[in-house]
């Protein structure tokens, strides 16, 4: 695995011409901060497309807990926390930079005391999490996807909602665009966990042209 498995970067603004205007995420200046400083630095963080939309849902499901795998450094647990003020946020990350830098954001903005910052590897974190969790961002190493959605499906609270990131892959995982050499076997990764989500009873699955992709999968109430 390379570092592009999971620093994908967010094309929303130049993907959808037109539509990416209009994203427009309302948060507060610290947060607008946080998120200029890290697209300068160019670390992957959710651009405005990905953003509203997770704000949206997030906002109207009005989740107790929300859960997110790979925080980088915060941006979008804080805009969760920000259109959720009653939920408790779980987010992990294994890099120990970002973390540092992620519970530095979390105090900026305020939020600290709802935000339980974990730094592990997410796979060896979530098989000791407590569940339920209402909300579910997927945003840590594509490849992992599928490995764990067996485990987060456990974690998914009946009704809840699974979020998972840049899953079209440039056209790559939806075989509208050639996949680079290089890339098939993340390409190959995407496509079974896309496989999966749609084809699994116990989920709803709608994949979304949002961003480089969003795969909502919602735990059916059986
Ligand atoms: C796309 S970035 C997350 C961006 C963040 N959600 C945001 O929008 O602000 C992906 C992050 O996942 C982290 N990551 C990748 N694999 C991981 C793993 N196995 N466990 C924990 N974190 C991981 C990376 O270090 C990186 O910071």
């Amino acid at each position: 695995m390379d570092d592009f498995s999971y620093a994908h970067r967010d094309t929303s603004a130049s993907g959808s011409a037109g539509v990416a205007r209009f994203n427009v995420p309302h948060i507060p200046p610290e947060l607008q901060n946080i998120r200029r400083e890290a697209f300068a630095r160019e670390i992957p963080v959710a651009g405005d497309e990905t953003l509203c939309f997770l704000m949206a849902q997030a906002a109207a499901r009005r989740p107790a807990r929300i859960l997110e795998l790979g925080t980088a450094v915060g941006t979008s647990a804080a805009a969760m926390a920000y259109v959720c003020p009653q939920a408790q946020i779980v987010t992990v990350e294994r890099d120990e930079n970002f973390y540092r830098e992620a519970v530095k954001n979390f105090d900026i903005c305020g939020i600290s005391p709802r935000v339980n910052a974990i730094l592990g590897d997410a796979g060896e974190v979530i098989s000791k999490l407590e569940g339920p969790f209402d909300l579910i961002f997927l945003d840590s190493a594509k490849v992992q996807y599928v490995k764990y959605l067996p485990r987060l499906k456990e974690l998914l609270s009946s009704g809840g909602v699974l979020i998972a990131d840049d899953v079209l892959l440039f056209g790559w995982a939806s075989g509208e665009a050639e996949v680079p050499k290089k890339r098939r076997m993340l390409a190959l990764h995407i496509e079974e966990y896309l496989r999966a989500v749609s084809t699994d009873e116990q989920l709803i699955t709608s994949v979304i042209r949002v961003g480089d992709g969003i795969a909502l999968s919602v735990k059916r109430q059986i």
